[in-house]
């Protein structure tokens, strides 16, 4: 399977989780990827996000399915599953599944996503909690490392991005460094492969109305800001 899966994760609840996932997943159709969504998070938000009754606009353009309650080893034959369906009716393959999960540590659903990434993005507040924060899912990290060891699976890939940024402030921008610094040191120290992304979303009107709407980011009045952050995480990250 040559499908890439990208997992969004974090512990915190409200830092952009399923807004990135669906972003990216926009960002990537754009970029003329094959994607699928797949909504781990019980609370189905991303499901929600793209079955809702809209306004009369247009479908969003990436499928999302929701699916939650699986083992690691199940959840790795869904995903599986899912690249061989759409093999079958398209006759080829998918280049992305991305994954929402919920925001919880301890969450089996958050457990089988990490056993299915080739890449782990990780949405991050710019502030000082957040960043501290930032250790406890190193633990995590490890913990699921030594799950794939078991299973003969490579090591995580994980890529923090910072959300929410507010770039005029000055205290804001520390916060990145120390982010950075951060990431470094307990990626050295816990022997896990992670890196603070170059792109960025910043605090934007047109990331916080999107839910509201069923359409595609880029057809949102004003998203402009919004369409090129997208489009530079889609080049680091495709
Ligand atoms: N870059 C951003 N700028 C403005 N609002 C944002 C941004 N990212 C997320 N939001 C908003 O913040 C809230 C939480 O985001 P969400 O993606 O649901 O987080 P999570 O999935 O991690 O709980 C939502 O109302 C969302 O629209
Ligand atoms: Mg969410």
């Amino acid at each position: 399977m040559k499908t890439k899966v990208l997992v969004v994760a974090s512990q915190k609840g409200g830092v952009g989780k399923t807004t990135v996932t669906m972003a990216l997943g926009d960002g990537l159709v754009r970029a003329g990827k094959r994607v699928l969504i797949v909504d781990a998070d019980p609370q189905k938000t991303a499901y929600k996000w793209e079955s809702r009754k809209g306004l009369g606009l247009p479908r969003y353009p990436v499928r999302v399915e929701a699916n939650s309650g699986l083992a690691v080893v199940e959840f790795l034959e869904y995903i599986v599953g899912l690249a061989d369906d759409a093999k079958s009716v398209s006759g080829e393959e998918l280049d992305f599944i991305l994954v929402d999960t919920p925001p919880n540590l301890k969450s089996g659903d958050l457990e089988a996503a990490l056993f299915v990434s080739d890449e782990v993005i990780v949405p991050v507040k710019p502030n000082r909690m957040a960043t501290e924060a930032m250790e406890e899912l190193f633990s995590l990290f490890v913990a699921a490392n030594e799950v794939r060891r078991r299973h003969k699976r490579g090591p995580l890939d994980v890529k923090v991005m910072v959300n929410f940024m507010q770039a005029k402030r000055v205290a804001t921008a520390a916060m990145v460094e120390q982010l950075q610094n951060n990431v470094a040191e307990y990626s050295k120290r816990d022997h896990v492969r992670a890196q603070v992304l170059t792109s960025q979303f910043k605090h934007l009107a047109a990331f916080e109305n999107a839910p509201n709407y069923r359409t595609s980011f880029y057809s949102l009045p004003g998203s402009k800001d919004a369409r090129v952050a997208i489009e530079s995480l889609v080049k680091e990250i495709a």
